[in-house]
């Protein structure tokens, strides 16, 4: 026992010396980048595995035709980024290879497909999520998720802090014994601070008069505690936002309740809670692939599809048929991060008119629908309709 108690001790020690460092880091990181002030800014484009190389491939020749001036100005430059694949990733056995995370960080912003997550039981070893370490490694701290039902007046924001919580040691939790095994979950003020003032500055900005803070601080009170505290302290900084707090369990039944889910705006949560509760909200708008994610740090962003690689499409050959839609709001919310507003709110409308209106093209995810090539093509025809603001106009109310 004796042994075992010490090696648990060595192995805390480390993790608490990495985690003070990291406290350090955080105090000492900079300012936000200027996405203007970058000749060319690089945009990176990630295609994963699975069904990611297929639906990345339409994202990224719909980023060409939305960008072709800037790209040929040489404002803006696509770089594609191979290697991510879990193949690769069981080779090495690292979540990011060296050199694809070298080249990652070549770019100011990057554009990522699903990348498999090996689970207990499948023919991959277990190796952390590339997600999860991109975004640690990147310091994206802030993971942004909208999600709109206007026909239920839903209209949420979601900021789900991205490089804590449950996450950070996710994969250096303890087996002390046979039966004992020991998770951690990580809560610093800086992180927590970060996050909260990101969540009220969007809704001030945005004069969103409510901000909904959700934790489980009746009971994991030292981590949730300290994020419900700080959380506290920042909304005194903007007394015209009213805000409440809400425990997870909750929270996820008010998000499913008619009566309440249109009071809900603007809502942050640490990392595990916020992972579960966009799951849940996305789907209420018609699923996982109908959502986009931002993940945004202060140097770095990266976009993604929030949904997985479904790697059984590609083992049926259905990747052709893989909706592209939320790597396309990815994109959009990419434009939307580095300052193209305009063409944003435009491939956001095409997106809504080919996907939620007309929706001329259905996608099945089987050879009984349209292909994703189609689609996306579908998509580009609309973009380059003059009419496109009527057009999306005659679809609201
Ligand atoms: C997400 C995903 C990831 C997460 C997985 C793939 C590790 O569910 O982006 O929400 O848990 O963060
Ligand atoms: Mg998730």
């Amino acid at each position: 026992m004796k042994k075992e108690i010490g090696e648990a001790k060595a192995h805390f020690e480390k993790i608490l010396t990495e985690q003070l460092q990291r406290v350090k880091e955080l105090k000492r990181s900079g300012g936000w980048i200027d996405y203007n002030s970058l000749r060319p800014l690089i945009i990176g484009i990630i295609g994963g595995d699975g069904i990611g190389p297929e639906i990345s491939i339409h994202a990224k020749s719909i980023l060409e035709f939305i960008l072709k001036e800037e790209i040929s100005e040489g404002k803006v430059l696509l770089r594609e980024i191979k290697g991510l694949t879990i193949e690769n990733r069981a080779k090495v056995m690292k979540a990011i290879p060296d050199e694809v995370l070298e080249e990652i960080k070549t770019c100011h912003v990057l554009l990522k497909g699903p990348t498999t997550t090996p689970r207990k039981g499948d023919q991959w070893p277990n190796i952390e999520s590339a997600n999860v370490a991109m975004r640690r490694a990147l310091d994206l701290f802030a993971n942004v998720r909208p999600v709109k039902v206007p026909e239920k007046d839903i209209d949420w924001m979601f900021f789900r802090e991205n490089t804590e919580g449950a996450y950070v040691l996710g994969s250096k939790g303890i087996n002390v014994t046979e039966d004992l095994s020991i998770d951690f979950k990580v809560i610093t003020s800086q992180g927590a601070e970060r996050i909260i003032r990101l969540a009220f500055d969007y809704a001030s900005k945005n004069k969103i008069n409510k901000v909904t803070v959700v934790t489980k601080a009746n009971v994991i009170k030292a981590t949730d505690g300290k994020f419900l505290a700080i959380a506290e302290q920042v909304a005194k900084d903007y007394p015209n936002v009213e805000w409440d707090d809400w425990y997870v369990d909750i929270m996820t039944a008010k998000l499913i309740d008619p009566s309440r889910q249109s009071q809900f705006r603007v809502i942050v949560a640490p990392n595990l809670y916020g992972d579960i509760v966009t799951d849940e909200a996305a789907q209420m708008q018609g699923g996982v692939g109908t959502a986009g994610s931002a993940n945004i740090g202060k140097k770095y962003a990266m976009f993604e599809a929030i949904h997985g690689s479904a790697p059984r499409m590609v083992e049926e050959g259905r990747a052709i048929y893989a909706d592209p839609s939320s790597m396309i709001r990815a994109v959009v919310m990419m434009l939307d991060h580095i300052g193209y507003t305009e063409k944003a709110a435009k491939l956001s409308k095409s997106l809504d008119i080919c996907g939620l209106y007309e929706k001329k093209l259905q996608l099945t995810g089987r050879s009984t629908g349209a292909t994703g090539a189609q689609f996306a093509a579908y998509i580009m025809e609309t973009l380059k309709d003059p009419k496109l603001e009527d057009r999306w106009n005659k679809f609201q109310n």
